[in-house]
């Protein structure tokens, strides 16, 4: 049976997830893009988005960092909007590669398919697919709007670490050219490898990027803002590819612990999405050595648990409601 909560009782769990968390200090900074190694480590937020636009939060929750891998998840959605699920599942795929975001052997093992749109080789290849073909401001342009429209509000490129980005994406150049070979890139390579760079270096909040789960927990439609940003038949298809390789090598322990589809990125974020229930996030910039954070994984289970909202649950709380309803 399933059972419904209030939102005390999630604004509770919430609270008590930040308490029990904050004060880990395990994992590090990535360090690998040196604007990465600057943030401050000791940022911890909890912001989770319910269905009626409330958005509730604890900590360090309106502080803007860097998008990275998150990002994959919008450019995901954006082409499955222009092009249909089918012909992304054709060119891109939908498998998880069971090996590190940046594997140049995962593109190798597949035959030269990039497996899915949420490692880099997927997410590149994404990037070449954004329309307008041929025109990189009108992607970036389309870019920015799509993940401004889940999100809900505006979101800003980070110049510093969008120079230090481009500055050390050599393992990137390389996918993307190795991709190039097989017919892969479906527009100019380095145009395209630009644009997937920029997109990391977006800053977002951790509001937002709950509010940007939500929209994809609710179909398409922003609980915030009302509108109407994809496609409903969408949501299945970007949460499938988010439960079996958001935490890329380490997708299945992931989901196994936890039965929340996610994505994380190494500026810290997570985005989680319980469809129908809640957009979720949290961010603290310590990872563990997969790239994923610390922090925002411990606050995410305890809230999985305590709310008990694991997907797979068929006795899991659904849905949260006005506290005049509870
Ligand atoms: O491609 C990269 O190296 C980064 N800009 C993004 C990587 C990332 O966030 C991987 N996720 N955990």
């Amino acid at each position: 049976m399933l059972h419904r909560i209030d939102k005390t009782t999630v604004r509770n769990a919430l609270q008590q997830a930040y308490e029990c968390t904050r004060e880990t200090n395990s994992g590090k900074n990535a360090d690998y893009i040196p604007y990465l190694a600057k943030v401050p480590s000791e940022l911890f937020g909890i912001s989770a988005c319910l269905p009626d636009g409330e958005v509730i939060t604890v900590g360090d929750t309106d502080c803007a960092f860097g998008i990275e891998s998150v990002s994959k998840v919008p450019t995901a959605l954006l082409v499955m909007e222009q092009y249909g699920p089918q012909k992304v599942m054709n060119r891109i795929g939908a498998d998880a590669t069971g090996l590190p975001f940046n594997s140049i052997i995962a593109i190798l093992l597949e035959k030269d398919h990039p497996s899915t749109p949420l490692v880099n080789a997927g997410a590149i290849s994404a990037c070449s697919m954004v329309k307008p073909v041929g025109d990189a401001e009108g992607k970036w342009k389309a870019i920015v709007d799509f993940i401004e429209g889940l999100a809900g509000s505006e979101v800003t490129l980070i110049d510093e670490l969008y120079r230090s980005e481009s500055a050390t994406n050599f393992n990137n150049r390389s996918i993307t050219w190795l991709l190039r070979n097989y017919n892969r890139i479906y527009d100019d390579p380095e145009m395209s490898l630009d644009l997937y760079t920029r997109q990391c270096s977006l800053g977002i909040t951790a509001r937002q990027l709950s509010i940007l789960g939500a929209t994809i927990a609710f179909g398409g439609r922003n609980p915030v803002t009302r509108k109407q940003i994809f496609r409903t038949e969408l949501t299945p298809k970007i949460v499938s590819l988010m439960a079996t390789v958001g935490f890329y090598e380490h997708t299945g322990d992931w989901l196994y612990t936890t039965g929340l589809p996610a994505k994380s990125g190494v500026g810290g974020g997570i985005v989680g999405v319980i469809p129908g229930v809640m957009g979720i996030a949290s961010f603290a910039p310590p990872l563990d050595a997969s790239g994923n954070s610390v922090k925002a994984q411990l606050a995410l289970k305890f809230v999985m648990d305590r709310l008990n909202l694991n997907i797979f649950n068929p006795d899991r709380c659904i849905t949260a409601v006005p506290e005049s309803v509870a």
